[in-house]
């Protein structure tokens, strides 16, 4: 057992020797920047172009991060980068509304059925700015999320639960980095996921509780059985008149053209968006119906930045919305991630191996149980340790292909069928190989 896990180390550390060396060159590391430094993985890549991204050792991966999501069209698309190149030379800030800006809020309208948008330029941006909009809106100060859930950096974004392994219906806030004043957490409600306990203690605090965020379906823990929850969730909502939120920022035009709310039909009163809608760069949008939103100049919420609504990310979000309209990606894109999560849960349910792919359309993450889960919290319990996880995602990594460190895996319009067979083939190599070493 100890010499599998030897040898898939030895290749791993091997892979990027010349990256390894050029760190050693600067005398100190003084940028500090991570992006998901959840594990020991730290790959520094050079370039990437559709389905492919490549290390400065030369080395070539097929990638399942794409961007942490971003990049639904595959790296460096024509789609986009055409439209983005053509508007370089005129000025790429202009700190002031522009017309496309306009433009590209119509169109959302379109889609969305949400009615005025603000244009921010990160997803942990839109969030805190849109739990500010629910804040004001409804006069009161406290926002529910819930546990498992992830909406960005900010202050109230790290609150999170502490994962004690236990009762599913049992949480316990804690803030998730030092340097946060301990108020956030009176500031914040957290509940259990996929848990009726949760619309209990909402209505238990719905005096207090201006909206509740929820990811429609949780990177944690990627999922398409929802719909009961979410509906539930909206009639507790609205008989309290809380704002509902659905944070889409991953499930956004991935899912559907109009994202989960399209996909489980539920009406919501605002919605967050990033990834996806930015084609590659830096966005985010606040989504809310015209009564909320208009809140925002009659109780003079500040909403301003050097670069919201920049020509370079409205441009190409624009070039991402109006291909949309043009053409239907989804039921591809949805089949291609179910080919691949059939093939590989049906060899690991032949072959007795506790490993599962669990999704909602081209969103998806390995669960390293064969027990039905409902959340983060039982994925934890069931998991077998990160440890041994990181031996299966290490053994990827050195057969070319590679998973975002924080495990959340995308399928983009560029992942063919062909290009997922190949995939499916290391995938089961590894599996193959670990599970004979009794290591899954
Ligand atoms: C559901 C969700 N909300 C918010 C965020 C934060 O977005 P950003 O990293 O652009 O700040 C993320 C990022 O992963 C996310 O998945």
């Amino acid at each position: 057992m100890a010499t599998l896990r030897k040898e898939i180390d030895i290749s791993y550390n091997k892979l990027q020797l010349k990256t390894q060396n050029k760190l050693k060159s600067f005398r100190k590391i003084h940028c500090l920047n991570e992006t998901y430094s959840l594990r020991d993985d730290k790959v520094y890549f050079e370039r990437a172009k559709d389905t492919y991204i490549y290390d400065y050792d030369g080395n070539k991966y097929l990638d399942f991060s794409m961007g942490a999501g971003t990049t639904l069209f595959g790296h460096a698309s024509p789609i986009i980068l055409d439209n983005v190149k053509d508007i370089l030379d005129n000025g790429t800030i202009f700190t002031s509304p522009n017309m496309k800006a306009h433009e590209l809020a119509e169109k959302l309208n379109k889609i969305l059925y949400l009615d005025d948008f603000i244009f921010c330029n990160s997803g942990a941006e839109s969030t805190s700015r849109a739990m500010r909009i629910a804040r004001a809106y409804t006069n009161r100060n406290k926002i529910a999320i819930f546990s498992g859930g992830w909406h960005g950096g900010h202050d109230y974004g790290l609150v999170d639960d502490n994962y004690d392994i236990g009762d599913n219906s049992i949480v316990t806030p804690i803030l998730k980095s030092q340097g946060i004043p301990p108020e956030i957490l009176d500031t914040m409600i957290l509940l259990p996921y996929n848990d009726k306990k949760a619309f209990e203690i909402i209505d238990k605090n719905k005096n207090d509780i201006a909206a509740v965020f929820i990811e429609p379906s949780q990177g944690s823990n990627p999922r398409d059985d929802m719909k009961e929850f979410l509906v539930e969730l909206r009639g507790v909502t609205k008989k309290s008149n809380i704002l509902l939120c659905f944070d889409e920022i991953i499930t956004g035009f991935r899912i559907a053209k109009g994202g989960a709310q399209e996909y489980y039909d539920i009406d919501i009163d605002m919605a967050t968006y990033a990834k996806t809608i930015g084609g590659g760069f830096p966005f985010g949008i606040i989504a809310g119906k015209h009564d909320i939103m208009k809140t925002i100049k009659e109780k003079s919420i500040f909403m301003g930045g050097t670069f919201s609504a920049n020509p370079i990310s409205i441009t190409s979000s624009l070039s991402v919305v109006n291909y949309l309209l043009k053409n239907d990606i989804y039921e591809n894109l949805n089949n291609n991630a179910k080919f691949l999560k059939e093939s590989i849960n049906n060899y690991c349910i032949e072959n007795n191996i506790s490993l599962r792919i669990s999704n909602f359309g081209s969103m998806f993450r390995f669960i390293f149980t064969d027990k039905f889960i409902r959340s983060r919290k039982d994925r934890d319990k069931y998991e077998i340790p990160y440890e041994i996880q990181n031996v299966f995602y290490k053994d990827l990594l050195n057969n070319g292909i590679y998973i975002g460190s924080n495990r959340i895996n995308f399928i983009s319009t560029m992942h063919t069928k062909k290009i997922l067979e190949q995939f499916i083939e290391k995938v089961i190599a590894t599996i193959t190989k670990l599970q004979k070493d009794k290591l899954i």
